[in-house]
């Protein structure tokens, strides 16, 4: 049964895009076959991220029902499959959000995992892009205004009937400005599955619209991504959502 994860989170800039973006190439390597989707409608950047800007067909289209799914569905690195979203304030306005639950229904007959990139907050667009999804990884910087923030999102999830599988901790400093791993754990109850540090090569590589698993497989920020997607792999399959 094919897996549909979203990467979410209360706060905004914990980093789900490079999280999905290089989670999403982690497992593509590893043989899964994985479709990244941005579901930040408005503020859409991991088309950016993975070297796909300026697709001419995109999410937006589909959303707005003037395109075919097949269409929106790109090569992305090392095998991984990229759906992204539209950047132009035209597209925003004509997309109907209601419409995405479908898409990512007829994505998962396509693929083994469906990562989706969530907008962040617990709003219309972010709701909406949870409720379209089985299972939530939380995407957390181990500070207490992000773990606290993210507790609402998973509380929202549960009400969803969306499965919460764990957390990743990004951008982590080491030393005893984070908050500790066991703290994190309490707090959200849910196992984390990797930590992931703070590294300018994440940064780097996405600038360029690269993924820092391709570009530098052997650094410790790819490393931790690959050790994402064994962690994910490892967690247990939720069952379909029951939602509506
Ligand atoms: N582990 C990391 N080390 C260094 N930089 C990082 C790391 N994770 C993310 N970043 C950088 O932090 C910024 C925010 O990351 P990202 O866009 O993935 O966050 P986001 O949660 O998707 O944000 P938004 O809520 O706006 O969608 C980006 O510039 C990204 O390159
Ligand atoms: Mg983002």
């Amino acid at each position: 049964m094919t897996r549909t994860i979203i990467l979410a989170s209360g706060k905004g800039g914990t980093g789900k895009t490079i999280v999905t973006a290089n989670l999403g190439v982690a497992l593509a390597q590893r043989g899964k076959k994985t479709i990244a989707l941005d579901a930040d409608v408005t503020m859409a950047n991991l088309g950016l991220m993975l070297g796909l800007e300026g697709r001419k067909t995109t999410l937006h289209d589909v959303l707005s029902d003037e395109k075919k799914m097949r269409r929106i569905v790109y090569d992305g690195p090392a095998g991984l499959k990229v759906v992204p979203c539209g950047m132009s304030l035209d597209g925003i306005r004509k997309v109907k959000l209601e419409r995405l639950k479908k898409v990512v229904a007829a994505l998962t007959k396509k693929a083994d995992l469906v990562l989706i990139d969530s907008p962040s907050g617990l709003n219309h667009d972010s709701v909406t892009a949870l409720a379209s999804a089985q299972e939530l990884v939380l995407v957390v910087t181990p500070d207490l205004t992000s773990v606290s923030e993210a507790l609402k999102v998973k509380i929202v999830a549960e009400r969803l009937r969306v499965k919460p599988v764990g957390v990743v901790i990004n951008r982590a400093c080491g030393g005893d400005v984070d908050l500790p791993k066991d703290e994190i754990e309490n707090v959200l109850e849910l196992p984390v599955l990797v930590t992931m540090p703070e590294n300018v090569e994440i940064r780097r590589a996405a600038a360029l619209g690269e993924s820092v698993v391709v570009r530098s497989p052997k650094s410790p920020a790819a490393k931790a991504f690959k050790e994402l997607a064994a962690a994910l792999l490892k967690s247990k399959v939720a069952k379909a959502s029951g939602g509506e």
